[in-house]
């Protein structure tokens, strides 16, 4: 078990593009100890997602879901949301499949006590290898569409705060906890 530290806004690390993983290394025990730290990171910091730039590896890698909250069917970060079925992303690719966008106020691990309201595609196609060297494809929606995009930004350097379009709708989440759960009812 290894929590390393989560790296936060204003460190030029995750501003930054990451490199993919080569096919032969995805077995390899560099890749098997960073995802082994991403997910006990991750958990301890409660989070429903985490990319591996927010721990300082600049590397074409993110997981989302849990794997112990799985059991539970809880949602601890985004109490009105259903779980994330746990998968390891690893050189994700997505196409979005539908104009329709679906808003939803987002957090960040490193944005740590703020939310914002983004608009993002609510049907994506999901290209990724995870640690076996066989490639998957997934029709994903809804939320857990979200949170894959979420995630893969952070491996082009892109944060959500990018993506906001009204300033208003930024800000501390104790603050903002009755719009934002108007919001989601
Ligand atoms: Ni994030």
């Amino acid at each position: 078990m290894a929590i390393r530290n989560i790296i936060k806004l204003g460190d030029p690390r995750l501003r930054q593009k990451s490199e993919e993983v080569a096919i032969t290394e995805l077995q390899s025990k560099e890749i098997k100890n960073l995802i082994r730290d991403m997910n006990d990171s991750m958990n301890a910091a409660g989070g429903v997602g985490l990319a591996a730039p927010q721990i300082g590896v600049l590397k074409r890698v993110a997981i989302i879901g849990s794997k112990e909250l799985q059991e539970t069917g809880e949602n601890q970060r985004y109490l009105n949301q259903p779980a994330v079925k746990y998968r390891v992303l690893i050189n994700p690719i997505i196409e979005p499949l539908t104009d329709k966008t679906q808003g939803f106020f987002e957090g960040c691990l490193s944005i740590p006590g703020m939310r914002g309201f983004v608009e993002r595609p609510n049907r994506i196609k999901l290209t990724y290898y995870d640690t076996n060297e066989d490639q998957k494809q997934e029709i994903i929606d809804g939320f857990e569409a979200i949170v894959v995009q979420h995630e893969c930004d952070h491996l082009d350097g892109v944060l959500y705060v990018d993506r906001l379009k009204d300033w208003r709708l930024f800000g501390y989440d104790q603050e903002m906890s009755a719009l934002i759960a108007s919001s989601e009812t």
